[in-house]
């Protein structure tokens, strides 16, 4: 597991510094969503787990929708040091270098839990959705957003992936997701699918 895990901050060390401009469209697409399912967040304490280059409390805060704290937490020095220089003089963002399996905060420490396009690098799903539950207040929310392998054409894809170069890839389907969250013990409120391009994604708001 260790070995893998440094494979992806390996990757995303090597990619941060053209992230952003290199998966743009893909980027619009999945955090656009995020936002439309976030909803007013003036009093939340959110904790953006596998945040990267930060582009989540970016697009929040241009489209004037703001927050009281916001964490940014990645396993990758490089991501975090882009989203350190795009959020200059944001002083309710933090950085956090940390694993989700195992995250550094006290229980109950955030209102709002978000995971965008992370998930499928996780090695332990369950570990991370109990780790996200221990750290939500009650009543908190979780906001994913991921790959969904549910088409058949995109299991092959992941699966010859997995087998060639991206042995850490853990993708997963809207079922097994959902079951998981509800073995966590998380209630899930919404579950939408849609498409870019090949990439069949999903997003799930869920409550602790
Ligand atoms: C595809 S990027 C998504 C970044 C950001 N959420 C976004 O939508 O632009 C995946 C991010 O998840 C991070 N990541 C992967 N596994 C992680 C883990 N176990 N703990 C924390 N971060 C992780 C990677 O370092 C990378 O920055």
């Amino acid at each position: 597991m260790l070995s893998k895990t440094k494979a992806v901050v390996h990757r995303y060390n090597r990619l941060a510094a053209n992230y952003d401009e290199r998966w743009r469209g893909y980027l619009d697409s999945t955090l656009s969503k995020a936002l439309e399912i976030i909803g007013p967040c003036l009093d939340d304490i959110i904790l953006d787990a596998g945040g990267g280059t930060g582009l989540l409390p970016d697009l929040m805060l241009r489209n004037n929708c703001r927050f009281r704290q916001y964490v940014i937490a990645d396993l990758s020095p490089k991501m975090l040091q882009r989203a350190v220089k795009t959020h200059k003089g944001d002083n309710n963002i933090s950085y956090t270098l940390c694993d989700s399996h195992k995250l550094p905060f006290l229980s109950g420490s955030f209102t709002t839990v978000v995971s965008n396009s992370s998930l499928h690098y996780h090695q332990n799903l369950e570990q991370s959705l109990s780790e996200f539950y221990r750290v939500l207040q009650p009543s908190g929310k979780l906001i994913i957003v991921d790959w969904c392998n549910d088409p058949l054409y995109f299991k092959l894809i992941t699966r010859t992936l997995n087998l060639t170069s991206m042995p850490y890839l853990r993708p997963i389907s809207s079922k097994d997701l959902s079951a998981a969250l509800n073995a966590t013990g998380f209630k899930v409120e919404h579950l939408e699918k849609w498409y870019f391009g090949i990439f069949p994604l999903m997003i799930l708001k869920t409550i602790k």
